[in-house]
């Protein structure tokens, strides 16, 4: 059991340690020649940054809670009850192609249970910063879901990578267009939680996403009021799962769309 001088202590920390990481990443970002730009797979992008910003926090979250257990997307890890969850580059093609939609996402997990969750996105010069009980905040405010619950209104981003066939994404897609609802992609998971939790959509979701693409978000988005599905059940914390994530209203009927509970 964690105290609350204790999570307080790291929430602060990953605070700091994710805003210095923001500085290194954007370094690279305005140095579009350094960025040495590598394929994972398809569609699946890696840059320099990623490696050096994920060592960066790996190094410093040691340093600091050595008991802790870590989990970053590029060097892997170990679940345990006190794990950080780590993209060092969230929306790694958008960052390669200098499209600012990008962060860095850093979450704390206690007994599978996701909840501190920092966001930084330091093109765009925003900070989320959530921890569980606590409210959500950006750049400090206090920030909460739309509450739209009219589908014909609502503003619906739709993850999507090559894991998945695309043709499930394709039924998705037509069957949230033959609802009414406006469907978008944006290229960071991570920001899509962001965004639904300050009403900048009113959903998000994608047939499957890892850890990292979420831990971090998800504590921002439910404590921001939105309904999250249950992305550490089973599996999921290591070999990631389906994500819907939106104003409680629209719950059942995006769940219906897109199959995910
Ligand atoms: C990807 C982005 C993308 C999401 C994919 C992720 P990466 O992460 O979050 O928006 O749809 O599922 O893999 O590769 O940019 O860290």
């Amino acid at each position: 059991m964690m105290t609350p001088a204790e999570l307080l202590l790291r929430r602060y920390a990953a605070q700091g340690l994710v805003a210095e990481a923001g500085r290194i990443a954007l370094d690279f970002f305005g140095r579009k020649e350094s960025l040495g730009v590598t394929m994972k797979g398809a569609q699946d992008w890696l840059t320099v940054a990623d490696g050096t910003v994920e060592d960066f926090l790996r190094a410093r979250l040691a340093e600091l809670f050595p008991g802790d257990t870590v989990i970053g997307e590029e060097g892997g890890g170990e679940a345990s009850d006190a794990v950080w969850i780590i993209d060092p580059i969230d929306g790694t093609a958008n960052f390669a192609h200098g499209d600012r939609n990008w962060c860095i996402s850093v979450g704390f997990l206690v007994n599978r249970e996701p909840t501190i969750g920092i966001v930084a996105a330091p093109a765009l010069d925003e900070l989320y910063v959530a921890q569980r009980g606590q409210g959500a905040t950006l750049n400090g405010q206090k920030i909460a879901v739309s509450g739209i619950d009219d589908i014909r209104r609502a503003y619906v981003e739709l993850g999507w990578s090559a894991r998945m066939p695309a043709q499930l994404y394709l039924d998705v897609t037509s069957r949230g267009y033959a609802a009414g609802c406006s469907i978008k992609r944006s290229g960071s998971g991570t920001l899509g939680l962001c965004h639904v939790a300050n009403a900048r959509t009113d959903g998000y979701a994608e047939l499957h996403i890892n850890a990292w693409d979420v831990a971090a978000g998800m504590v921002i988005a439910s404590e921001a009021g939105g309904w999250v599905s249950d992305f550490f059940a089973g599996d999921g914390i290591s070999k990631g799962n389906p994500i819907l994530c939106c104003t409680p209203a629209l719950a059942s009927q995006l769940s219906d769309i897109t199959g995910i509970a």
